[in-house]
């Protein structure tokens, strides 16, 4: 007889992975794994969350994690409503909150948004009754990027084999909301975590941060199990942080030597936009220790799932999967 007590999601919103508990996170990868195989089908579409409404409202660039959203709702049968914010009203001067209040005057079930201001999402979940999505708010948090980072791994450790890997997170950390998001929810798995940048490229307070802190990548390479190699984010920085981009790629740029000192099976990971030759050199993100194209397959279900667990919760059990 099984005797453990049903699983409900249990969340409206998605902000951030510290809201995930080890059963939410196991319910996402199992969800996930059964629609990377949809993914596979001639026919990729579920009629689960048809009659849904999904607004993909974006105020900032992006390629994958917007269109893996739009192509997760859609295989889901959701209908999807994009806005950004050339050709919106925010060029106008409207405020978020009268944004996300016309918005919500429309009922759509689940808003995602991308937000330069750290604490955007947080910000319209407070204000709304539908599920807010965080897809990235400023340097603060990128929960849907961590779990499809998870997902790709998990597809080769299993959850339990997170426990005891070593994982280098290397480059421009201070403004990296993936590497915030990951490093919560990797630390939460028992991952011995390693980031390696220049001090200027580390954020203030990193001391208290659940990781071993290096400056030279030739020692923070040796024996990981896997990098993860962070885009240099020249939009967000102040100049004078780096002497030169040349000096920067000279010393920090990830390649095949680097591949040498770790595990011999040893698994490299990017969010993307890459900056080949400047973070990562071409060999690498083109070799089959590259999980890249991997990684943006993975988003395409973990979004899936995520919409679903937050769509599909019933009305009668307000954390119920329905
Ligand atoms: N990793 C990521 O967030 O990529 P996009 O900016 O293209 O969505």
């Amino acid at each position: 007889m099984d005797t453990n007590p049903p699983y409900f999601w249990p969340h409206k919103d998605l902000l951030d992975v510290t809201q995930l508990s080890i059963q939410d996170l196991q319910h996402l990868m199992n969800l996930a794994e059964s629609f990377k195989e949809l993914n596979q089908r001639p026919v990729k579409k579920a009629p689960t969350l048809k009659g849904k409404s999904v607004v993909l409202f974006f105020a900032e660039n992006s390629t994958r994690t917007k269109t893996s959203f739009d192509m997760a709702a859609k295989r889901l049968s959701a209908d999807t409503f994009a806005l950004a914010t050339a050709g919106s009203s925010i060029n106008k001067g409207e405020s978020l909150k009268d944004t996300a209040l016309t918005l919500e005057a429309m009922n759509p079930d689940i808003i995602v948004i991308r937000h330069a201001a750290s604490g955007a999402a947080q910000y319209l979940a407070n204000l709304l009754d539908c599920s807010i999505v965080n897809a990235g708010d400023g340097w603060h948090a990128h929960p849907t990027q961590a779990l499809l980072d998870c997902f790709s791994l998990y597809g080769l450790w299993g959850l339990e084999g997170f426990k005891g890997k070593t994982l280098l997170i290397l480059g421009d950390i201070a403004h990296s909301r993936v590497a915030r998001s990951n490093i919560r929810i990797l630390s939460s798995l028992g991952v011995n975590l390693r980031i390696c940048a220049p001090r200027t490229l580390l954020p203030a307070g990193v001391e208290n941060w659940p990781v071993e802190i290096y400056s030279d990548l030739d020692k923070a390479a040796r024996d990981v199990d896997a990098i993860m190699a962070l885009r240099l984010q020249l939009e967000r920085q102040q100049a004078g942080l780096l002497p030169n981009l040349a000096e920067y790629a000279k010393r920090y740029c990830l390649t095949t030597d680097h591949l040498g000192l770790a595990r011999p099976d040893v698994k490299v990971l990017h969010p993307g936009p890459m900056n080949r030759g400047l973070e990562i050199s071409d060999d690498v993100a083109d070799s089959a220790y590259c999980l890249v194209l991997d990684q943006v397959n993975a988003g395409v279900a973990i979004r899936m799932a995520i919409l679903l667990s937050l769509a599909a919760r019933s009305k009668e059990h307000p954390n119920a999967i329905g």
